[in-house]
């Protein structure tokens, strides 16, 4: 195929910055481009807007979703300094997981119109040439430098182009129609007999170390003894995994684990998903069509189905049939002699977009012995995700890998015919539910049992980032010096200051772990908790569904201890169905967060980048007579609120102006202050030895 090859990501390195400039404006054209040319398969506007599964947005989401991602983080990096369509923007943050914190309630969104989605990505794009035009650049590039930002975009959007071609095949066919830049594969013939390969010892080093643009989960270092083993050639044709489906692997629940079995019975599932049962036989559902079963292509199925497949196929033949872990898929790759994608021809393998779009035959692309060793479909492994030694969280998005380090987000690897840039690479880790459908499907290996390490993601009961262990403790955990808990006790005086006014609902803006949450469900009917970072909701999260936490703490140096809190221990059991949790920028919320009795913002006005507009606008989301608290320790950082933001701790016609001061000013025309201002202590435990003991200074607001 004579087509121009799908630009590849650019290298780190380099000796001529003006050059990589170029590179680097030339791949965000390309794959932004191509993103918008993915849904031109969509056949109007009903498509963007009818969900094609009930647990994702609809795909006017994932239009305007890359483009906001862009000047979120943009904007994060301090890069630009205003947003450019907020409402757009409150709606198209978030939303790539299941998230309990993703807001996917319909009422919620009053989406655009498709053509102003169209008109904003324009407008996007602009910025985001600005951007690359005025960056400094510097090479190597760093992960801390402006550079970093643009590409962390640019490879977010090559993440989307993948997960919403997965949509669009999902969706109903009458909302898709063929295109000329999406044409299939179309070959096919039966499927080749699968044999077994010996694959010798040999230690893997997992861990990126080459210079393109990686995600946090991939620094660190990992290198693992790998015992010989035996692999599968190819990988699982739609022709093997039928031996499974006639043999009735779905309905005897035998071949199953609990959680498979689980989702074998809700869903209903009895052959695989993108499977059709017609007259004349078995169909195949690609992403814009339904052909004739292709047998000697790929099956497409989720880890539990894969795992299920496994156990039967041990059954059979009396081997140790099973996934592999990550490290057993590192050994096929260097057994094989891979390399990456090459820069400046075609992949030797159905990668990178450049072939077609859709799997292939499962002989097609030879890899030493083995088959599609990379690319056709992501390939399962046991290996839940899991930060290797070292691992570090990327300050601007982080929340990329963290919330999956749960035990529950098995990894895949290889890519996909769609996977391009980082996807595409050996050091890639993406990992999802089990239960996700991608373009992924699987090969099995015959080998001993996996050492627990390769299987179970260690301690990952325990929280043990430092700074969601530092809140945790804060929140949940032991006071100090006789200061008694800083969000207890802020609840505590909003609800003696509510008296008898209507409890309804309370919003605790900049929750952080949430225990103001639950202290106020209490006293409210029903209380949300929003805050900027994921990573924090988490452990609110975690709290409302399993009522407790477990963290690691500092005690010193490398020495820690384990702790766990129970929100029956703190008599807030109670609470748990009255508290909700969601993402937000407390600078720009959804409309829909308004109508409430009561606002909490505690320690958040000096941590946001513009405090003044939610000041100003604090007003339209509380009921008239509502109070809104706020606490805060005053300490302005340039590195949260530019020096211009700052609503106080300045001097203004040389005199001092406090931020008390500050919210008199804007707060003044819509709000009495009943209460304060008021000195509320905190102490946040550093280590066994070190502590910060803090003074907030809190105000008690009346919505006129
Ligand atoms: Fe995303």
């Amino acid at each position: 195929m004579s087509r121009r090859l799908f630009t590849r990501t650019p290298a780190l390195t380099g000796n001529d910055a003006a050059a990589k400039r170029e590179e680097i404006r030339a791949c965000f054209h390309a794959t932004f481009d191509r993103y918008e040319q993915l849904f031109e398969v969509l056949t109007g506007d009903a498509a963007f807007y009818e969900k094609p599964i009930p647990l994702r947005h609809p795909l006017i989401f994932y239009f305007g979703h890359t483009a906001t991602f862009f000047i979120n983080k943009l904007l994060l990096a301090g890069l630009i300094e205003a947003r450019i369509e907020p409402r757009f923007e409150s709606m198209f943050a978030v939303g790539v997981d299941e998230m309990s914190w993703d807001d996917l309630n319909d009422a919620h969104y009053d989406w655009p119109a498709v053509e102003a989605v169209r008109a904003y990505r324009r407008q996007v794009r602009a910025v985001v040439d600005g951007v690359i035009e005025r960056m400094p650049l510097a090479l190597p590039i760093d992960w801390d430098v402006p550079a970093w930002v643009v590409l962390m975009g640019i490879e977010h959007e090559r993440i989307h182009l993948e997960t919403s071609s997965v949509l669009i095949r999902q969706h109903a066919l009458k909302h898709v129609r063929p295109h000329a830049a999406w044409q299939p594969w179309r070959v096919a013939a039966p499927a080749p007999t699968n044999t077994l390969v010996d694959i010798p010892a040999g230690e893997v080093s997992l861990g990126k170390t080459d210079a393109s643009y990686g995600w946090d989960n991939e620094y660190g270092r990992h290198d693992v003894q790998v015992p010989a083993f035996q692999a599968a050639r190819h990988l699982v044709s739609n022709a093997e995994f039928l031996e499974f489906v006639e043999a009735g692997g779905y309905a005897d629940d035998a071949w199953w684990d609990a959680e498979g079995l689980a989702w074998k019975n809700y869903a209903g599932a009895a052959w695989p998903t993108f499977w059709r049962k017609a007259d004349d036989g078995w169909r195949l559902r690609l992403m814009l069509e339904e052909v004739p079963m292709p047998w000697n292509w790929p099956v497409e199925v989720n880890n539990l189905e894969a795992t299920a497949f496994c156990a039967w196929k041990a059954a059979q033949t009396g081997q140790a049939v099973r996934l592999p872990s990550e490290a057993e898929w590192g050994r096929l790759y260097d057994h094989a002699g891979l390399a990456e994608v090459p820069a400046d021809a075609p992949a030797p393998a159905n990668l990178h977009l450049d072939h077609a779009a859709s799997s292939c035959p499962v002989d097609t692309f030879r890899h030493g012995e083995l088959y599609d060793v990379v690319g056709n479909v992501w390939q399962w492994t046991q290996t839940p995700i899991h930060p290797f030694a070292g691992f570090r969280v990327h300050p601007l998005y982080d929340d990329f890998t963290t919330p999956t380090f749960d035990g529950r987000h098995a990894l895949f690897k290889g890519g996909s015919w769609i996977s391009t840039g980082n996807e595409s690479r050996r050091s890639a880790r993406y990992a999802f539910r089990r239960h996700f459908f991608q373009h992924a499907g699987f090969r099995y290996v015959v080998g001993d049992a996996l050492p627990e390490i390769e299987t179970h993601v260690p301690a990952s009961q325990y929280e043990t980032d430092k700074l969601l262990s530092e809140y945790a403790e804060f929140h949940y955990g032991d006071t100090h010096f006789g200061v008694e808990n800083f969000p207890k006790a802020l609840a505590d005086l909003a609800i003696r200051a509510m008296g008898t006014r209507p409890a309804r609902h309370a919003l605790d803006l900049g929750c952080a772990a949430g225990r103001s949450s639950f202290e106020l469900a209490r006293h409210f009917e029903q209380v949300t908790g929003i805050d900027f970072s994921a990573r924090f909701i988490g452990l609110g999260v975690q709290m409302a569904e399993q009522g407790r936490l477990r963290y690691t703490f500092a005690e010193e140096g490398e020495l820690v201890s384990y702790h766990e809190r129970s929100l029956a221990e703190l008599g807030l059991e109670g609470t748990r169905g009255k508290v909700e949790f969601f993402q937000g920028d407390a600078c720009n919320l959804k409309p829909n967060f308004s109508g409430y009795d009561l606002i909490l913002a505690a320690n958040l006005i000096d941590r946001l980048y513009n405090p003044g507009k939610f000041l100003a606008h604090a007003h339209e989301r509380l009921n008239p007579g509502g109070l809104l608290l706020i606490a805060t320790p005053c300490t302005w950082l340039e590195e949260h609120t530019p020096r211009a933001e700052w609503v106080g701790g300045f001097k203004r016609d040389g005199e001092n102006f406090t931020t008390l001061d500050g919210l008199k000013a804007v707060l003044g025309t819509h709000f009495r202050l009943v209460e304060g201002p008021l000195d509320v202590p905190f102490v946040l435990r550093e280590t066994r030895r070190k502590f910060q003991h803090t003074l907030s200074e809190v105000t008690l607001w009346e919505r006129l």
